[in-house]
């Protein structure tokens, strides 16, 4: 079973989590399941998984599926992911390929989950070291977000979350305003940043489910981000790679000509906040030639070119590089640090 829509609710306290939870099967992790334990005493089942990335396997969906299927759900039960993404990207997959198919609920509960993972339907797990391998696009029939469960959320994970914030900031003009709200206002309340985020990423994967046009434009950062990731051996979080992409993606498109040096200019004054100067650094550490041959296995790549999303002023385009041309231009950016 699939829905063509998904019911995303934004509020504080978990009302309609609650209610979600109430006789379900609920998939979690064992820091959620602490956490949050009360709410889900009126569940039917809670499987309950370790926490982190590590549980985004073929092994583990196995362990879920076989807990579902000893719970006899069948093709009319549903699969409730309550949890950051690794929970809402396992449980996904799992609800998309039991019996076929059948409907599930997204109860997002980091920060990353809540604006960028629980919205869009992008469903998987991590294979032979690559991530998000094996998936399917299967959307949950409703996504339930609420900000009070960021409350217990670790900084590194709030760090995490704001570098897919700031890259929807550059994406689009409200969430712009929003972000700089945040972070003038002392970077109190999340509930205006997701909201905005989340329905920023709702109305472009509605307009485009499958990722054939529009969609790609959320891939803004992640290229060279990734890239930085899988070099650094992700000792940082998934987010402040993506902020640390986003940099080096405007100073490469800025060298390519895509890019004016003014929208470059205003691309670093806004994602300065998160990262500073120092961290900057890290990209030394690194040679272009590395930074690109790790780029190449990218899924998002074409006819064995890389891809990289410019965004000048909330109008994004797409152009490809070869594996020798990212790293010239990656090594001359470099140098201007
Ligand atoms: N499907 C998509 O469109 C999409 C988009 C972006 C990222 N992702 C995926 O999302 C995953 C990362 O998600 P994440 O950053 O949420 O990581 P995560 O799910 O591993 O959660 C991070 C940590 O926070 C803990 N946690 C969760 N909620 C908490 C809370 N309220 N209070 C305290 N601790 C809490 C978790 O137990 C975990 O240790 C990656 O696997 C990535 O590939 C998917």
């Amino acid at each position: 079973m699939s829905v063509e829509k998904s019911t995303v609710t934004i509020e504080r306290a978990p009302i309609n989590a609650a209610k979600a939870f109430d006789g379900g099967f609920v998939l979690t992790d064992d820091n959620v399941a602490r956490l949050y334990g009360d709410l889900l005493k009126t569940a039917a089942k809670v499987c309950v998984v370790p926490h982190g990335e590590d549980s985004k396997t073929l092994q583990t969906a196995e362990t879920v599926l076989r807990e579902m299927a000893a719970a006899r759900l069948d093709r009319k039960s549903r699969l409730i992911a309550f949890g950051g993404g690794v929970v809402g990207d396992l449980g996904g997959f799992c609800a998309a390929v039991y019996m076929r198919g059948i409907n599930w609920i997204n109860v997002p509960t980091t920060l990353l989950a809540q604006l960028d993972s629980s919205i869009g339907g992008k469903t998987g797990v991590d294979l032979t070291g690559y991530k998000n391998m094996v998936g399917a696009f299967h959307l949950p029939e409703s996504v339930h977000i609420c900000t009070d469960f960021l409350n217990t959320l670790p900084e590194r994970e709030i760090a995490c979350g704001l570098g897919e914030a700031v890259k929807t900031a550059l994406l689009d003009e409200n969430c712009m305003n929003v972000w700089t709200r945040y972070i003038d206002g002392g970077r109190k309340d999340f509930f205006a940043l997701v909201e905005s985020c989340a329905r920023f990423k709702e109305s472009v994967t509605n307009a485009d489910f499958k990722e054939s046009g529009r969609r790609k434009i959320l891939n803004l950062g992640h290229t060279l981000g990734h890239a930085l990731e899988y070099a650094d051996g992700h000792k940082r979080s998934h987010g402040e790679y993506v902020a640390l992409g986003i940099l080096a993606e405007a100073g490469v498109s800025a060298g390519r000509g895509m890019l004016s040096e003014d929208s470059r200019k205003y691309i670093e004054e806004k994602v300065s906040p998160l990262i500073g100067d120092g961290k900057k650094s890290l990209w030394t550490k690194f040679s272009g030639a590395e930074i690109a041959r790790a780029a190449m296995a990218d899924k998002k790549n074409s006819d064995g070119k890389i891809s990289i999303v410019v965004s000048e002023r909330f109008r994004q385009t797409e152009y490809f590089l070869s594996e020798e041309e990212l790293a010239a231009e990656t090594e001359k950016w470099k140098s201007s640090l």
